[in-house]
């Protein structure tokens, strides 16, 4: 199999060319609920994540980031539906994460603003590559501490507190025009993910040299990143038109140019 490379093509026959335990990690948006027109296409959701659990290799990770539209007066649930058919075939649900837009696009109807979407971290067996995002704890060093010992006393005493700690799970992102990438070529897809949110999900569960895949690439944003961040990367789009836009986005990071996200 080729490796960083555009398959255009159903995902299914991309993964139907690959061997089990191939892929070290999964980042993808699938499409969902008709939301967006992705010109009639549409994919087999289960058996998607069926090949998906047989493709990944032991302690893989899935990103599977999707949100629910709304239809007849109810959000469809179509997202949690997915992640109990990922838990039924065998993943772990290893941390529901949010992927949450500082500036989303106004809601209608009787409930509040859309503002994330989820990130599922689907997970075969446990994790084998966890590089968490470390951010400095607000109250560190030195502290007094105290407590009451068995007569009621009160003892002092210092303690070290860490000063370092991972972050929560919650990913806060701006999105839109010129903020989800600077490449304006990318902005003729109707649905991109941020280059940081890929950024961040693809240094968290690899490492240099690891394969990832995107099974629903769209204009690129995983290939890009993957790419930039010294991984190996497949994607499948089943679009033409947005494989071109994918082309051009990596043009100049394959000829080797100084980008930077
Ligand atoms: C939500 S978009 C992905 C956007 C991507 N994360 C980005 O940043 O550009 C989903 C994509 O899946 C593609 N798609 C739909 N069904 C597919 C299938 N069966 N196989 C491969 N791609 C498919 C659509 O054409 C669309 O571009």
């Amino acid at each position: 199999m080729e490796l960083n490379k555009i398959y255009n093509e159903n995902s299914l026959a991309t993964m139907r060319q690959m061997p089990d335990n191939f892929i070290d990690m999964v980042l993808t948006s699938p499409p969902y609920d008709n939301l967006r027109d992705y010109k009639g296409y549409f994919f087999q959701f289960e058996s998607i994540a069926k090949e998906l659990f047989r493709i990944l290799k032991m302690g893989g990770v899935i990103i599977w980031v999707v949100g629910d539209a709304s239809e007849n007066g109810s959000e469809t649930g179509t997202s949690f539906r997915q992640a109990l058919f990922f838990k039924k075939i065998g993943f772990n649900l290893n941390d529901t994460m949010i992927y949450y837009k500082n500036n989303p696009m106004p809601t209608s109807g009787p409930r509040y603003h859309q503002h994330f979407e989820f990130m599922f971290c689907f997970s075969k067996g446990q994790p084998k590559t966890f590089n968490p995002i470390i951010e400095k704890c607000k109250y560190n060093g030195l502290a007094n501490m105290k407590n009451r010992g068995i007569k009621g006393e009160l003892n002092y005493k210092k303690v070290e507190r860490t000063t370092e700690k991972k972050i929560g799970n919650v990913f806060f992102y701006s999105v839109g025009g010129g903020i989800s990438t600077k490449d304006k070529v990318a902005y003729n897809h109707p649905a991109i993910f941020p280059e940081q949110l890929a950024l961040d999900q693809i240094k968290t569960w690899s490492n240099e040299n690891d394969l990832i895949y995107d099974p629903f690439l769209g204009s690129g944003t995983t290939a890009k990143v993957a790419h930039l961040l010294n991984r190996k990367w497949i994607g499948s789009e089943i679009s033409k038109e947005y494989v071109e836009i994918t082309e051009k986005r990596l043009e100049p990071i394959l000829n080797n140019l100084f980008v930077k996200i």
